[in-house]
């Protein structure tokens, strides 16, 4: 599949899987495609695969008591939780973003957006209002060919941003070639959204403590996909996510999206040819952009912005993330969806021939960046990219 098309066709399932058995060969190959994501030295991640139903029981029993946390205890993850849900659970064909939920009848609409508000939200809680919910949640731990836990090394680099950014990185490799291969993917960021969780996820799985379980994510088939009624295949579009030149420069326009002949896993492998030092055109630039639209936020958030410019004479995206798009209950999943965001970037542009250069900016860097092209308070700078040709 090529690069773009995998891109752009992934999607989160949250159907039940079928009983189908992933064959290992197949696993073994997303394995290797773990194995050669972007990594630190010593490599600062680890997946750890559940097969046991006892141990699949006792994650869908964290989730549960996670859950029940939100109605017993008045503090500040569930009034925050509470009143953003609505905000990205949403029931028109048109929102750009959120998750979409289909097949409601229109009073049922009504009743949740107000059952799953700040005001009413912990009364309903009580009642039961989630407990479908938690219920098919649970059922996708239990039931599923294929679950994986993921975790940081804490013994690596335990204060710094590049090893959780590295493992979403990885993730989205695992999340394009799975769906690649045919396979469906979810990621189940529930079980470590909250520390609490996280460290039970940890010790269920006797994993020792300089682990952090940031992740759980499932593989398998399906043949009900008609029957999936929370889809998220909505992104903001280009022109309203892109700045030239400068935030709120000019209008980007973006060009016809062109297709290359590169292979997903060709590109994730590095495989394909590089280009020598040409100017990056304008139909590369859509190319990458429109990957970095559709990598995959926590509750479709969708909080990434870029802006196109040059830097000392090279291409270059700054990448900026709204902090007024938060995810409900974000845990580890806003640093890994920003090396989704990332790792989307780094294919398209080999896929066009080009290699990124990514910048580890330090406080400094950012605040001069900031000034520089006059990026407002409220939006977080994630890095500065140089894209170019060549082999260096
Ligand atoms: C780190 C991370 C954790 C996530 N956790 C969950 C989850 O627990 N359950 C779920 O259904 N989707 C989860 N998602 C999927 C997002 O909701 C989904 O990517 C988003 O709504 C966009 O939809 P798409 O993946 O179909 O494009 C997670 C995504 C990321 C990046």
């Amino acid at each position: 599949m090529e690069v773009l098309e995998a891109i752009r066709k992934r999607r989160t399932v949250r159907v039940p899987f079928t009983g189908e058995k992933v064959p290992e060969d197949i696993i073994s190959m997303l394995m290797d495609v773990s194995n050669i994501s972007p990594s630190g030295d010593p490599i600062s991640w680890r997946l750890a695969r559940v097969d046991d139903a006892v141990v699949k029981a006792g994650l869908a029993r964290i989730v549960k008591e996670d859950f029940g946390d939100y109605f017993q205890k008045d503090g500040e993850r569930f009034r925050r939780v509470f009143s953003e849900y609505p905000k990205w659970l949403r029931f028109s064909a048109e929102a750009q973003d959120g998750i979409r939920l289909g097949s409601f009848p229109k009073a049922a609409r009504y009743f949740y957006s107000i059952a799953l508000g700040r005001r009413f939200g912990p009364l309903f809680g009580k009642l039961g209002v989630m407990n479908a919910e938690i219920k098919s949640y649970c059922r996708n731990i239990m039931s599923n060919p294929v679950l994986f836990g993921v975790f940081l090394d804490r013994r690596v680099n335990s204060t710094a941003i590049t090893p959780i950014l590295n493992t979403g990185s990885m993730l989205q490799n695992l999340r394009l070639a799975a769906t690649s291969l045919g396979l469906c993917y979810q990621d189940l960021g529930w079980i470590t959204a909250t520390k609490t969780a996280s460290d039970k996820a940890r010790k269920l799985l006797g994993m020792l403590e300089n682990y952090v379980a940031v992740n759980f994510f499932r593989i398998g088939y399906t043949d009900g996909l008609e029957r999936e009624s929370k889809r998220s295949d909505f992104r903001r579009n280009l022109k309203d996510i892109v700045h030239v030149g400068q935030f709120g420069g000019n209008k980007y326009h973006a060009q016809p999206i062109k297709k290359t002949d590169i292979q997903l896993l060709d590109a994730i492998r590095g495989q394909g040819a590089k280009r020598d030092s040409q100017p990056v055109l304008e139909d590369d630039m859509s190319y990458i952009l429109e990957a970095a639209r559709w990598a995959p936020t926590g509750f479709n958030v969708q909080p990434f912005e870029f802006i196109v410019t040059e830097r000392d004479g090279v291409a270059a995206i700054v990448v900026l993330e709204n902090r007024e798009r938060r995810d409900p209950d974000p845990g580890p999943c806003e640093a890994l969806a920003r090396g989704g965001v990332l790792q989307n970037i780094r294919l398209a542009a080999r896929a066009c021939g080009l290699i990124v250069e990514i910048k580890n900016l330090i406080a400094i860097d950012k605040e001069n960046v900031r000034e520089e092209f006059c990026i407002p308070k409220q939006y977080t700078i994630v890095t500065s990219i140089k894209v170019k040709g060549g082999s260096k």
